[in-house]
């Protein structure tokens, strides 16, 4: 099944699938079975992060599932608390020795940190010494708004491969879209179904029961998530969904059989509401998001 799932090539020429499985939330102790079911569905990227604290288990199904290291993409990201050069060095040491793996595919900054900008650029800058020591296959920046991204592209030489945002029907961020695609930077969608509209409490309502989304379902013979992750596709982002349902880890991936229209593609794209799910990126900051992440 894998193979049906299209490729994206990073600005460095680096390729990946453009479809990854997400394990935000996943619970260290859930999170090899569900892996490994993902692996043996078909799914060859998977998105972790230092700050979900399930590398290790990561790790651990990538070995159990039998499929070999050079098969599978494997992204994760650096937590603000290990930003500096010489902490994010060792932040690479953590996540490997977690993962059980001597390269990482692609190694992200989590979040921009707007008021300790200069320990955002040296952690960028450590990231770029293992991207030339061959650490790293790639590297990129994760929730960056275009300023962040200006800011770093002056003080920095590599331009980030990927810039990991929030993006599904109800927030869409067409100006981060925008300075994405005009820098060269492939933008990656986290929540990418709406998961943050419906997993938190904030009153959202669910793209899972949009009406323009169901009726697009209906006419594709598709699910609702099938047809977000389709307009992902075809819009030429890459997609990480989170699942820990067998049955929907494997929906996720099916999403090959059908084709939405420039009109359908629009009609979803008009479903913005601007409403932002996950933390303003001005307000991260040590003080208020800082923790220590453990050795490996
Ligand atoms: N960079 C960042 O700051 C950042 C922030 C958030 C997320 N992420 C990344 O993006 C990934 C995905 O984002 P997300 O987990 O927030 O949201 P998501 O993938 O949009 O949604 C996940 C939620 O949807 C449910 N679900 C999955 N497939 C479904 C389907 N086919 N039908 C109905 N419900 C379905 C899941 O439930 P079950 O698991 O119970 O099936 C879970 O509650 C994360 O795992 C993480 O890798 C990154």
């Amino acid at each position: 099944m894998a193979d049906t799932i299209p490729t994206l090539t990073l600005n460095n020429g680096v390729e990946l699938p453009a479809l990854g499985y997400g394990v935000f939330q996943t619970p260290p102790d859930e999170t090899v079975t569900a892996t490994v079911e993902a692996l043996r569905v078909g799914y060859r990227h998977i998105d972790t992060a230092a700050a979900y604290g399930n590398e290790r288990e990561v790790g651990e199904a990538l070995r159990r599932s039998g499929v070999p290291r050079d098969e599978v993409f494997l992204e994760t990201k650096v937590w603000i608390s290990d930003y500096g050069y010489d902490a994010t060095l060792h932040a690479f040491d953590k996540s490997a020795g977690k993962l059980g793996v001597d390269t990482i595919d692609l190694l992200i900054l989590h979040q921009a940190l707007p008021s300790r900008f200069d320990l955002t650029v040296e952690a960028y800058q450590a990231l770029e010494t293992l991207l030339a020591d061959g650490k790293v296959r790639a590297i990129g920046v994760s929730n960056f708004m275009p300023e962040h991204l200006d800011r770093l592209l002056a003080e920095t030489s590599v331009v980030p491969a990927v810039n990991q945002v929030e993006v599904h029907p109800y927030f869409r961020q067409p100006d981060v879209l925008a300075a994405n695609a005009k820098h060269g930077i492939l933008t990656q969608a986290w929540s990418p179904i709406g998961g943050i509209t419906f997993y938190r409490d904030t009153g959202h309502t669910s793209t899972l029961q949009d009406p323009t989304i169901l009726r697009l379902a209906e006419a594709h013979g598709a699910t609702p998530a099938q047809v977000m992750l389709r307009w992902h596709l075809q819009q030429g982002r890459s997609a990480i969904p989170k699942s820990v349902t067998p049955s929907r880890i494997a929906e996720n991936l099916d999403v090959t059989g059908f084709e939405l229209s420039a009109e359908e593609l629009a009609a979803i794209d008009a479903l913005d509401t601007g409403r932002r799910g996950g933390p303003e990126p001005d307000a991260i900051t040590l003080e208020t998001f800082g923790r220590e992440i453990p050795e490996a």
